[in-house]
């Protein structure tokens, strides 16, 4: 497992994501989409473990699940269990936001 920084404090992260807007960031080799709700941020792959549609352009509904444009197969957001459709889970990443900004644990 490795970590990926983002930001130096709460606050720069917090002004950078705006919040219920997907926002794409390059972690090393990965490409990542945030959600930040409230002060929790959510983090998964962009790219939808069914075709490979642009997660970045998905919604989310009020029971907490991530819709893709594409063919419409939600996810969990906290643990990206398919929640409607047949493919494997989307992949979330463990974060923490502290003063010293976001941390990123990816496998
Ligand atoms: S590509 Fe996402 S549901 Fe098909």
């Amino acid at each position: 497992m490795h970590t990926f920084q983002f930001g130096s404090s709460k606050e720069e992260v917090l002004l950078a994501i705006p919040e219920r807007k997907i926002k794409k960031l390059a972690a090393g080799e990965k490409r990542l989409a945030i959600l930040r709700i409230g002060e929790v941020l959510h983090i998964f792959d962009v790219q939808c473990p069914h075709r490979g549609a642009d997660l970045g352009q998905a919604n989310i509904n009020g029971a907490g699940e991530i819709i893709c444009p594409l063919h419409q197969y939600r996810f969990d957001l906290k643990t990206g269990d398919v929640r409607s459709g047949y493919c494997s889970a989307l992949p979330v990443y463990r974060n923490e936001l502290s003063d010293s900004g976001l941390t990123i644990y990816l496998p």
